[in-house]
């Protein structure tokens, strides 16, 4: 009895300091890990959950562009088609795009003779100054509001019947490289492959031109023969053409023919809708007219280098 008793005394003794010695290690376990805790360098380095505003991304307006293609500073009004306030006044110099990022269609008005004339330009449209052929201010569609490039001109693009009668003048053949400068939808280039076997190159600046470009050939199965640029036109290179073709304004082809006399191999030929090539008269080899559908007639220019 004594001795389980003893022995329970040991024992309820024992547990004592068990328990003693197991509170402690509990405590001092914990204090510890609140102290590890507390400078444990990774969780400095976790970043604190920031609950931060989005900033909206400001939505690109479509821009109205003015460009002064004529060889005199052009001063002219301009306001938005709702605005009830007075128009502003604006000077445009010469070579200069204007950019109007605007929801809305604008009223430019400018002067000719005695008058204001008043136009309405679309929205997220290119438009230029230029000369009309009585040498009176004009503001015309232009093709791109790129500050980086020429306007060569707008998109208009060539009657198929015209195409053909200059591809045909030109003689193509399957022997040919065709670059179209200001290739539009791609219509010169695609016959060229398809009717003529050429291989083509079209420069373009416009990427919706190109995007149909490069459907109708791929719609034709000549894709594989024409390699369409997204360039500039005044700075690409002619080297490897054998006929050129373009549809562009005088003042463009003015522009283009020391570029072209420069990069052009002997015997390539060159051309042209609508528009001669001033200074290559000597080089002309043959015109002729084309009467459309709706009875509008066609000139085309050929050139050899
Ligand atoms: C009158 S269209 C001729 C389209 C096509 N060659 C045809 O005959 O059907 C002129 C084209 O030149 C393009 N253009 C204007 N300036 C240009 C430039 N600097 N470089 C390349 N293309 C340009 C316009 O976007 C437009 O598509």
């Amino acid at each position: 009895m004594k001795q389980r008793t003893r022995l329970f005394l040991k024992t309820e003794g024992c547990s004592i300091k068990s328990f003693f010695i197991l509170f402690l290690t509990v405590m001092a376990l914990s204090w510890s890990c609140g102290q590890t805790k507390a400078h444990d360098p990774l969780q400095k380095k976790t970043p604190v959950k920031e609950t931060k505003e989005i900033e909206p991304v400001p939505e690109k307006l479509p821009e109205i562009t003015i460009r002064n293609v004529t060889e005199n500073p052009v001063t002219y009004k301009i306001k938005s088609s709702s605005d009830d306030k007075e128009p502003q006044r604006k000077t445009i110099q010469v070579g200069e795009v204007h950019h109007y990022p605007t929801r809305e269609d604008m009223h430019v008005f400018f002067p000719r003779e005695n008058l204001w004339i008043r136009y309405t330009l679309e929205r997220g449209k290119p438009f230029s100054f230029r000369m009309d052929e009585n040498n009176e201010l004009e503001l015309y569609i232009g093709s791109h509001g790129r500050e980086d490039a020429v306007d060569l001109a707008p998109y208009v693009p060539t009657p198929l019947e015209v195409a053909e009668t200059m591809l045909q003048m030109a003689g193509v053949n399957e022997n040919d490289v065709v670059y179209d400068i200001g290739c539009g939808d791609g219509r010169i280039l695609v016959m060229a492959a398809k009717r003529f076997g050429a291989m083509g190159v079209g420069i373009e600046l416009d990427p919706e031109r190109l995007k149909e470009a490069r459907l109708n050939a791929q719609k034709a199965g000549v894709e594989e023969r024409i390699e369409f640029r997204q360039e500039d036109a005044a700075k690409s290179d002619y080297s490897e053409a054998t006929v050129v073709t373009m549809y562009l304004l005088p003042e463009s082809n003015e522009l283009l023919r020391p570029i072209l006399e420069a990069q052009l191999k002997d015997g390539a030929r060159v051309v042209s809708h609508n528009y001669d090539i001033i200074g290559w008269k000597d080089r002309e080899t043959g015109y002729q007219t084309v009467e459309t559908w709706n009875g509008e007639e066609h000139s085309i220019y050929l050139y050899k280098k």
